[in-house]
């Protein structure tokens, strides 16, 4: 059986990071696609400098075109502009669809096939705007957000809680940004609800950890943003479709009813498998939970009229 190729556009630390991620895992042969010359090749090269003592055996390849990535099974899009201190992902909003718009156009010549998985901020947005620029079907595009903000999550409660992080599990729906939902109700340790562990004051210092973290972790940087927990997170993502795990993710799906949603892409638990988004799942939320689904589905709404896409 041939290897299974996977396409990563843009080299940067998340797009890098999610190269080693995959490399290590030895899920793929990947293929690394940046416009800045030298970069794509130097950091393939890096890595497969480290097959021999890291353990794995595929290849990676670095390119500043779009031809090696021809029958890609998967394509991540992480190119653009990482946030800044001080700057909104909705700052971001027209610079990035720009590049999005033109990677999408590279994507449908030479891997119409594909499962695309964006990455770029605003994500939401990001990810409706290469779903309409695709013309695919809705479930072969979807955005990877609510991985990275549920391990954050689960980390936040861990630390709380002094437990193993694989002990928890906590989900977090809604937009990629401040306006993400993360379902305190639903979350558990060991079986247990997390209210039932974790006291009121403690519960909302997990919240405001989990929402902040992309945050916290710029302030901390200075320049750039996240990378090593966005990394695996797409490495997660990309695997669960190359394996068709059918595994339930919440992922950035574009809606057509769910939740009384339609015309935008928002986190909500999805069946990742081969194709893509197989099924996104209804979980019975309270009337908060729902109003506060779709609050933040509605500033996705307003990211994607302010590019001219809504239906
Ligand atoms: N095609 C290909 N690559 C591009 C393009 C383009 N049109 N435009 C920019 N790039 C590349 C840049 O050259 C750079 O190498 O995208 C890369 C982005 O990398 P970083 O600046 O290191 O940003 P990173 O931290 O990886 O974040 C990438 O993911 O999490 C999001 O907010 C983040 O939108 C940002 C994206």
């Amino acid at each position: 059986m041939p290897r299974r190729k996977v396409t990563i556009v843009g080299a940067g630390q998340v797009g890098a990071t999610a190269a080693y991620s995959l490399a290590l895992r030895e899920a793929a042969d990947v293929v690394l696609v940046d416009v800045a010359e030298g970069i794509p090749q130097g950091k393939a090269l890096d890595m497969m400098h480290a097959r021999r003592v890291a353990g794995f055996d595929v290849r990676i390849v670095g390119t500043n075109s779009y031809e090696p990535c021809e029958g890609s099974d998967v394509v991540v899009i992480t190119a653009g502009l990482p946030r800044k201190p001080g700057m909104t992902r909705e700052d971001l909003l027209k610079v990035n669809g720009d590049i999005v718009r033109s990677v999408i156009s590279e994507v449908s010549r030479v891997a119409p096939t594909a499962v695309v998985i964006c990455v770029t901020n605003p994500l939401d947005v990001m990810t409706y705007l290469a779903w309409k620029a695709s013309g695919m079907p809705r479930g072969r595009v979807f955005g990877m957000g609510g991985v990275l903000d549920s391990a954050r999550f689960a980390h936040a409660i861990a630390e709380a809680a002094s437990v193993p992080v694989a002990d928890v599990d906590a989900m977090v729906i809604g937009a990629h940004g401040d306006t993400m939902v993360p379902l305190v109700r639903l979350a558990t340790i060991g079986g247990r609800p997390l209210p039932d562990v974790l006291a009121a004051e403690q519960i909302e210092e997990v919240v405001r950890r989990t929402v902040n973290g992309g945050a916290d972790v710029v302030a901390l940087l200075k320049s750039g943003s996240a990378f090593f927990a966005p990394g695996a997170s797409v490495a997660a993502m990309v695997e669960a479709v190359l394996s068709d795990a059918r595994r339930v993710m919440p992922a950035c799906a574009v809606l057509d009813g769910e939740y009384g949603l339609r015309g935008v892409s928002v986190g909500v638990p999805c069946v990742i498998g081969a194709g893509g988004v197989l099924e996104v799942q209804e979980l019975d939320l309270t009337e908060d939970e729902l109003a506060a689904l779709r609050g933040s589905a509605a500033g996705v709404s307003q990211g994607i009229a302010a590019l001219g896409l809504e239906e």
